[in-house]
């Protein structure tokens, strides 16, 4: 991962300021790739859309700079009725992110879950689902050519103990509906990077393994793989060390694929919490993104929704919560602000130097927001920094050793 001594002078710099200002300037974005992620980011749904508090904070670049859409995308929204497809509200989420300049992973094509009953009630055969299979990723990979960073082709096709889930794909095709499922996404969006999702794969084990030797099982068939996403649902407390989610990923990205952190929370299993179980949230999300800071190859952090207002756990798991960043009435948990350090690395410098160096940033981040934080001295955008897109005012240049790349109509980045 790059990590050039400009991009830690800045980190210095904000470090300085989150002890000065801690509400105002822990802005996760910013941090996040001042520590050479390309994001850190939110999922979000429609219906949360309308609530203008919320909405003020998910649009906020120096918050989050990557958005997944929480359910619209997925197989049950897009084609209800065999092939009569159905893009209305996934597009509102990729609209939104488009909008705001934010990066979009795009979730999922093919679950076992928020399947629409012509699939789970068909009759097929083996040649009639593989037909029905490969229409539908070439449809929905074809719509949103061009926008998505990456796909979750496949998610959560494992059982704990690492053997195949057993679904109507698996039942009428067999586990070669997964290496079809990734060939036909390749074929009809070359540049998107093509994901494996899943949970409790954030620590080793047979389920790890069984996700490596998916990777493994593909590249070896010629088959594109480009990452694999750790979803990192976890419960306060029970969550893997830092060092036990350094070795995962590692035995990920020797595989030659790159990791995010796909869907963070961290549950409260009952509530209300304790001040100490708050302390252990916030030291169990900062494992998790430290984890990602400190490996190469993990390209960013996404949280299962940023609020409890909106998180999917209260109504899936009874009497469980408060798994968020943000409390449902806005303000920020403490695990906010272990966030905050897990992304900002040691925060002990703080001589005069580094605050008036702070005290330049905050003047030039109130008037350009996120542009300041990814400028190099000498003008030029540095790595991992937006260079292009539609409604993009700022610089253009990339630093010397990257080149402005074209990630989607509103968002060129330099790689
Ligand atoms: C984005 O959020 C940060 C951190 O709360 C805040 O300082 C900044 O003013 C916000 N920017 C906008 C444009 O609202
Ligand atoms: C279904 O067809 C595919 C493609 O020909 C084949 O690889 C797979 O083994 C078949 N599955 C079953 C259960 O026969």
């Amino acid at each position: 991962m790059f990590k050039s001594p400009l991009a830690t002078m800045h980190v210095s710099a904000l470090i300085s300021l989150v002890v000065l200002f801690p509400v105002a300037f822990g802005q996760l974005n910013t941090l996040a790739k001042a520590k050479g992620l390309m994001y850190f980011g939110s999922a979000t749904d429609n219906g949360e859309l309308s609530d203008t508090t919320y909405v003020s904070i998910l649009s906020n670049t120096s918050q989050f700079g990557q958005i997944t859409p929480g359910n619209t995308q997925k197989w049950v929204y897009t084609e209800p009725t065999q092939n009569t497809f159905s893009w209305t509200q996934g597009d509102v989420i990729t609209s939104f992110a488009e909008g705001n300049g934010q990066l979009l992973r795009c979730h999922n094509l093919v679950w076992y879950n928020e399947l629409p009953s012509w699939i789970t009630s068909g009759t097929w055969t083996n040649a009639t689902l593989i037909a029905a299979l490969k229409n539908h990723i070439a449809n929905e990979v074809t719509h949103y050519k061009g926008q998505c960073y990456a796909w979750d082709v496949v998610n959560e096709a494992f059982n704990d103990d690492g053997t195949y889930r057993v679904d109507v794909f698996y039942t009428t095709i067999g586990p070669e509906y997964i290496p079809i499922a990734f060939e036909t996404a390749a074929l009809y969006d070359s540049s998107v990077k093509l994901y494996y999702n899943d949970y409790n794969i954030e620590y080793a084990g047979a389920k790890a393994t069984a996700a490596q030797n998916l990777v493994t099982s593909l590249k070896a068939r010629g088959i594109k793989i480009d990452g694999v996403g750790l979803q990192a649902h976890f419960i306060v407390g029970s969550t893997p060390s830092l060092s036990s989610q350094l070795s995962n990923l590692k035995a990920f990205t020797a595989l030659g694929v790159e990791v995010a952190y796909t869907e963070l929370d961290v549950r409260f299993s009952s509530l209300p919490p304790t001040t100490a179980g708050l302390t252990q949230q916030g030291t169990d999300y900062a494992n998790t993104v430290s984890a990602c800071v400190q490996t190469t190859n993990c390209v960013g952090v996404t949280v299962w929704d940023f609020t409890d207002k909106y998180s999917w756990v209260p109504s899936t798991f009874s009497g469980q919560g408060d798994a968020c960043l943000w409390y449902t009435d806005f303000t920020l948990h403490p695990a906010y602000y272990s966030v905050v350090a897990a992304l900002g690395g040691s925060a002990t410098a703080t001589s005069s130097t580094v605050v008036s160096t702070a005290t330049t940033l905050v003047t030039s981040t109130t008037t350009t927001t996120s542009a300041a934080a990814t400028t190099t001295a000498s003008g030029t955008v540095a790595k991992w920094g937006q260079c292009g897109g539609t409604g993009w005012t700022g610089g253009t240049v990339c630093e010397s050793g990257t080149t402005c790349t074209y990630s989607n109509a509103w968002y060129s980045q330099c790689l």
